[in-house]
C-alpha cells in the first residue's frame, strides 16, 4: 500500500477543498492501493500527529465548498527552527510523524511561507509535492495560484457595490484590498471594478499626486472617485526609508487602523471632500471558489497525483501559459512574484486614465 499525507497550510482560500479533491480523485484512479492521511490545521497536525485516515467519500461533494475540510494554521517559517513552548523540535517532530506513519510523500497546499517549509522538509529528506495556494497570486514559478480569481471576484464585487453609493453621495471611497507585499489582487479588482486610482505596494504613491487626480476628476464634473488601495500600499516617503527605519516607524504605531484610513484622512484634509473607507477583509478569502478556480484546482490536483504516481518528488505543480507544469521546490522557496511597475498591464491601465499615484 502507498500512503500519502496531505495538509493545507497558512491563510485559507476558497479553492483548497477543490484542490484536495483533485489530488485525491486522481490518486484513487491512478494508484490501486493508496491511502490518504489528512493532517489537521496544517503543519501543526504534522508536528503533533493530529491526523485522520481519509476515505474517498471525504473528498466527494467538496468541489464548491470554501475553506478547508482539514483546517489550517499559520506556522511561521522563521520559527520552524525554534522549539515550541514545551521544547519540542518542530522539524524533528514533523519528520518523526512522517516516518511513524510510513508516508511515501507529503502533499502541501500552501502559499509563500508554506512553500518554504515544504522545501525545508524536502532538504530534510522527505518526499514532497506542493500546490500553489493564495489569494495574493504572489508565488514565483506559476502564472496563477488557486484562490486568486475567487478573491478577485469578491473584491471586484465590493468595488461594484461601492460605485452606486459613491455616485449618489458624490464622495471619495477607498476600498482596501488584501495584499501586504504584492498588489496583484488590488490591480485586477481595481481594473475590473473601474477604480479611478489604484495604489499598490510595488508603486509607491505621492499623496499630492493622488489628491490632484481626485481634484481633476471633481473639476471635470465627476461627482465621486473610487480608490482601490492594497493593504501594503506605501508612500514615496516611506519607500525611501531604509528597512530598519521603516521598521522603527511601524513599531511606533499609527493613529489609523490601516493604510486606507491614513490615506483617507489626508485626502479629506487636502481636497476637502468627504471620504469613506471600506475594508472587505477576510470576505475576500470566503465563500465558494469561482469556476476558474475550480478548473485550475482540478487540473493542479490531478497533475500533483500524477507526480506522486511516478514518484517525482520535490516539485510544486504550476501553471505556465495555460499548461500545467512542475517547478523545483528549491527554486520556488522564498521568492515572490511582484507586479512589475513597467508591465503592460500597468501601462494599459494608465492609458484608460487610472492613476497609480506615482506620476
Ligand atoms: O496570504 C493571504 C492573505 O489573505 C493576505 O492577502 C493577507 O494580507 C493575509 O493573508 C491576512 O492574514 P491573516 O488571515 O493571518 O489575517
Amino acid at each position: 500500500m502507498r500512503r500519502v499525507g496531505i495538509l493545507t497550510s497558512g491563510g485559507d482560500c476558497q479553492s483548497l477543498n477543490a484542490t484536495m479533491r483533485g489530488v485525491a480523485k486522481a490518486l484513487y484512479n491512478l494508484i490501486e492501493d493508496v491511502e490518504i492521511v489528512g493532517f489537521e490545521e496544517g503543519y501543526k497536525g504534522l508536528m503533533y500527529a493530529d491526523y485522520q485516515i481519509m476515505k474517498p467519500s471525504d473528498f466527494s461533494g467538496i468541489l464548491t465548498r470554501g475553506g478547508t475540510i482539514l483546517g489550517t494554521s499559520r506556522q511561521p517559517f522563521k520559527q520552524m527552527r525554534e522549539p515550541d513552548a514545551n521544547g519540542l523540535d518542530k522539524v524533528e517532530a514533523m519528520k518523526h510523524t512522517y516516518k511513524k506513519l510510513r508516508l511515501e510523500c507529503l502533499v502541501v497546499l500552501g502559499g509563500n511561507g508554506s512553500q518554504k517549509t515544504a522545501n525545508l522538509l524536502r532538504e530534510e529528506g522527505l518526499n514532497i509535492v506542493s500546490l500553489p495556494k493564495t489569494i495574493d497570486n504572489d508565488l514565483w514559478g506559476t502564472d496563477m495560484t488557486f484562490g486568486f480569481q475567487s478573491a478577485v471576484n469578491i473584491a471586484t464585487n465590493a468595488i461594484d457595490c461601492i460605485h452606486t453609493t459613491a455616485a449618489s453621495h458624490g464622495r471619495v471611497f477607498i476600498v482596501e484590498i488584501m495584499g501586504h507585499k504584492v498588489g496583484w489582487l488590488t490591480l485586477h479588482a481595481g481594473i475590473a471594478g473601474g477604480a479611478d486610482i489604484i495604489l499598490l505596494p510595488e508603486i509607491p504613491y505621492d499623496i499630492n499626486i493622488v489628491c490632484d487626480a481626485i481634484k481633476k476628476r471633481a473639476s471635470s464634473g465627476k461627482r465621486f472617485s473610487i480608490l482601490a488601495v492594497a493593504e501594503g500600499a506605501i508612500s514615496k516617503e516611506d519607500a525611501s526609508l531604509s528597512k530598519k527605519e521603516l521598521k522603527e516607524k511601524k513599531k511606533k504605531g499609527s493613529m489609523y487602523p490601516s493604510v486606507a484610513y491614513e490615506i483617507g484622512a489626508k485626502i479629506a484634509e487636502v481636497t476637502g471632500q468627504e471620504v469613506r473607507v471600506t475594508v472587505p477583509g477576510h470576505m475576500q478569502r470566503g465563500g465558494e471558489p469561482c469556476p476558474y478556480d475550480r478548473v485550475l484546482s482540478t487540473r493542479l490536483g490531478a497533475a500533483a497525483a500524477l507526480l506522486i504516481k511516478n514518484k517525482e518528488y520535490g516539485y510544486m505543480v504550476a501553471v505556465k501559459n495555460n499548461e500545467i507544469t512542475k517547478v523545483p521546490l528549491a527554486d520556488v522557496a522564498g521568492k515572490l512574484k511582484y507586479v512589475d511597475p513597467k508591465c503592460s498591464m500597468i501601462r494599459e491601465a494608465k492609458l484608460v486614465g487610472i492613476s497609480f499615484g506615482d506620476e
